[in-house]
């Protein structure tokens, strides 16, 4: 087996930092573009396993990054669990009801609603290159429970911090539905072909130390020994956004694999506080691959120099903006490869 991204992920530290760029798979690509607007929607082209498989292919094809993540999105989990989910133009996606004012178990659950997935999972298994780590993904409860009680994004998920201080036990069955469905979703992606998997919390950096311990530790924890129990060996990535100061204790306490790094963390200072020999993941600024030029390089280097001793997966502080010049991730390429 030649597959340096996976390598990294397990402890191995590669000569040149395997790479991958969360949101690879989307609007910046022309081809990506080109067959959305064939297929008519996100929803129509995530469910559509042929359409998926090409999506997620994509930026492999033309870029050959060391990683292809499963095209799919952190909502369709919430989607499986009975609310309606649209993907209307120009707006964030949407929720239905919100569980803000709806109980969760007035939802009529559709578990087929994930079928298309794995039938993706299983033709891009089939398609890469033998050297390109194939990664599956589902959203960390907290973040999934802030869109299915707000019915929507919000800037401080304030609706959704309110209800869990307000009504703790049945914000709690709500995480717990999003654990037990969440470890089952992510053995299914493992059995379909997924070599590993990545934990999104993007909003992890929201909740005050106590709220952070019972929501985002406690759930990702849940998770990764429940679907480690189905599928021993499993290995997870941990991507909890802007949680500064909490990561240690997130790397410590979860049992996360690897941990991803937002572009606000200094990656010195991740490097001297986690765990040694863990691979983290991070933490190229999205923006200076946006800016490009000496900007662009600048920013390469210092993450490429900041850890000298541990397994490193180069990649962004969060996703690629859909404005970002195709150029500039040639240029980013070039430098992290050294061509
Ligand atoms: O990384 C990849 O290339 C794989 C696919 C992927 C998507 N969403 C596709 C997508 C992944 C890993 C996600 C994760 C996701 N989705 C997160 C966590 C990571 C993050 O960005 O914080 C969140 C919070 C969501 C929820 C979501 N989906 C939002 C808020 C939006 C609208 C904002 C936006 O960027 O458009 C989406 C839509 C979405 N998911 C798109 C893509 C390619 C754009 C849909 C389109 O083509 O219009």
């Amino acid at each position: 087996m030649n597959k340096p991204l996976l390598a990294a992920l397990k402890g191995f530290r590669q000569p040149v930092p395997p790479i991958w760029l969360m949101r690879q798979a989307g609007r910046y690509l022309p081809e990506y573009r080109a067959l959305r607007a064939e297929k008519g929607g996100f929803l129509a082209l995530a469910t559509d396993p042929v359409a998926a498989a090409e999506v997620t292919v994509q930026p492999i094809r033309r870029f050959g990054f060391d990683g292809a993540i499963l095209f799919s999105d952190i909502l369709m989990v919430p989607w499986a669990l009975g609310q309606d989910l649209t993907f209307g133009p120009g707006e964030g996606p949407r929720l239905m009801p919100p569980l803000v004012d709806h109980a969760l178990d007035a939802l009529v659950r559709a578990p087929a609603r994930l079928d298309p997935v794995y039938a993706t999972v299983a033709r891009v298994a089939a398609a890469l290159p033998p050297t390109t780590t194939f990664l599956g993904f589902a959203g960390s409860p907290w973040t999934v429970a802030t869109y299915m009680v707000a019915g929507q994004g919000s800037k401080d998920q304030s609706e959704t911090r309110a209800f869990a201080y307000r009504d703790p036990v049945a914000f709690g069955a709500i995480i717990d539905k999003i654990v037990a469905t969440t470890i089952d979703y992510l053995a299914r992606q493992i059995e379909a072909g997924v070599e590993a998997v990545q934990l999104f919390d993007s909003w992890a950096g929201s909740l005050s130390p106590a709220q952070f311990e019972r929501w985002v530790i406690a759930p990702n924890a849940a998770i990764v020994a429940g679907l480690r129990d189905r599928c021993p060996g499993a290995c997870i990535i941990g991507f909890p956004k802007g949680i500064g100061g909490k990561l240690p204790a997130y790397a410590r306490e979860t049992g996360v694999d690897a941990i991803g790094l937002d572009e606000t963390v200094d990656p010195a200072w991740a490097d001297a506080v986690l765990p040694d020999g863990m691979p983290v993941q991070g933490n190229l600024d999205p923006l200076a691959l946006f800016a490009g030029g000496a900007a662009l390089d600048d920013g390469i280097d210092r993450v490429l120099a900041a850890f000298p001793d541990r397994p490193h997966v180069f990649n962004l502080g969060h996703g690629i903006g859909q404005h970002t010049p195709i150029a500039h991730v040639e240029q980013l390429l070039a430098r992290v490869r050294g061509a």
